[in-house]
């Protein structure tokens, strides 16, 4: 049986496919069915050279021998193991690897499974650290708008997406504000890297104070920058005001790092790229180069001590997950720091993101193309509309660039690209060449 033939028989018809066009996938499937370093392969065949590392998320190329090794050693040794009450050796090599990397004093981790859990967990750490210091008063979480940061509650309520919380709009978290979002397109458009405009943007935040009262207002989160909206890169200047600001109202500072932590813009974190530390950040994706699930969230170890110290006797902290620390998400992310410190990867990101800046800026004068932004390894083309079809173009330029053997990311009609940080510069030319060719078809 052939590879394709393989792929068609399964029956697609039980699997509620997420954040998918069901009805347009299960009519003309896009299967894939093995993956090695920068490529997969698809279920006729074919290879196809990875521009997204599969969800913004194999940092390190797929399937990493050392990683596949210390997943299996570790399924055949123990597959599960509680942390409620209860402990493997694993679990806290992990967090300590982890911490490794982390910047300033957030060394304390807490584990998750997804983003989304990361995300859920990080609010809940903020409330419980002002209660714990007897503010308990302070409730009022701040996010931002276009901001994404998963799909719990928690998350979908910061959030700043429409579409993600129209539905449940009536139950969202009650004291949530948001900033406005940074991205502009007169002023910014075509920016190498950050954009000169927007720091003031960050001054928001001094009106939402003097709305709500500082002391009621509990954590601020933002994405350093933004993925999943089409790729936002933070205005210079814009983090740094908002630490600021975040420091005179005491409110904490919550960096979500789910996609720019481990390496994707050239430093361990987006916080160290910036030079901004915030007092906690969430990470999922690459934390073990997704061969896992697994999330977590970086603490300051004041705020992991005000909670955990300041707790009568018994549990300090009332939550957590069946999986936190998981055996095998843990061996997964000790042995991704084992392959990203040996091969220096987040330097490599480093030094290849001129070379990348270059070539995807080498595409402006494309039919339809608005906006071209990137930061690091990460990059984002903005095309005009079809009249009245939002998102047709960019899904119509996915779809091509998959047939042409190349997978990238279409949101409303935004392309996004994150390599793996093992990409290379022909890999680099043959990705933005063949975006290049889909782009000119849908003229
Ligand atoms: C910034 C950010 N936060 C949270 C999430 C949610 O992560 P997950 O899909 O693992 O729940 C994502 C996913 O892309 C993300 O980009």
């Amino acid at each position: 049986m052939n590879m394709r033939e393989a792929g068609s028989t399964v029956d697609l018809s039980a699997f509620w496919m997420p954040f998918t066009n069901n009805r347009q996938f299960k009519e003309t499937p896009r299967m894939l069915v093995s993956a090695k370093g920068m490529y997969y392969r698809s279920d006729d065949d074919r290879e196809i050279l990875d521009g997204t590392a599969g969800l913004w998320c194999v940092n390190a190329g797929h399937c990493r021998q050392e990683i596949v090794d210390a997943v299996k050693a570790q399924v055949e040794q123990m597959e599960f193991a509680p942390t409620f009450q209860m402990g493997h050796p694993k679990a806290f090599e992990a967090a300590t690897r982890i911490a490794a990397h982390t910047p300033g004093d957030l060394k304390k981790i807490f584990f998750a499974n997804s983003g989304s859990e990361a995300v859920d967990s990080a609010l809940k750490i903020a409330l419980a650290y002002h209660r714990a210091r007897g503010e308990g008063q302070r409730t009022r979480l701040i996010g931002r708008e276009r901001g994404y940061h998963g799909v719990g509650f928690g998350g979908i309520s910061v959030g700043g997406l429409g579409p993600n919380r129209k539905a449940y709009s009536g139950q969202l978290l009650p004291s949530v504000d948001h900033l406005p979002q940074t991205y502009n397109f007169k002023e910014q458009a075509f920016s190498k890297g950050q954009p000169a405009w927007g720091a003031h943007l960050a001054d928001e935040l001094e009106r939402l104070v003097t709305l709500h009262d500082p002391s009621t207002i509990a954590a601020v989160i933002v994405e350093p920058l933004a993925g999943s909206a089409g790729v936002l890169v933070p205005p210079q200047g814009y983090l740094q005001r908002l630490r600021e600001l975040c420091d005179k109202y005491g409110i904490l500072l919550i960096f979500d790092e789910v996609i720019t932590g481990w390496g994707r813009l050239g430093a361990p974190f987006a916080a160290q790229f910036f030079g901004v530390t915030p007092d906690l950040i969430t990470m999922a994706k690459g934390t073990n180069n997704a061969t896992v699930p697994m999330g977590a969230v970086a603490v300051k170890n004041s705020v992991h001590d005000t909670i955990v110290e300041g707790a009568a006797a018994g549990i300090e902290f009332f939550h957590g997950y069946t999986y936190s620390g998981h055996p095998l998400a843990a061996a997964a992310a000790v042995a991704a720091m084992d392959v990203y410190e040996k091969d220096n990867l987040f330097d490599r990101a480093a030094k290849m993101a001129p070379y990348f800046e270059k070539v995807i800026h080498g595409l402006r004068d494309l039919p339809h193309v608005l906006d071209i932004r990137n930061l690091g390894l990460v990059g984002g083309i903005e095309l005009k509309s079809r009249d009245g079809k939002p998102g047709a173009r960019a899904y119509e330029v996915f779809v091509k660039c998959f047939q042409k053997g190349v997978l990238i990311r279409s949101t409303a009609d935004i392309l996004a690209f994150s390599p793996p940080l093992i990409v290379n510069e022909a890999q680099i030319d043959h990705l933005f060449g063949t975006v290049a060719e889909a782009i000119r078809e849908t003229a």
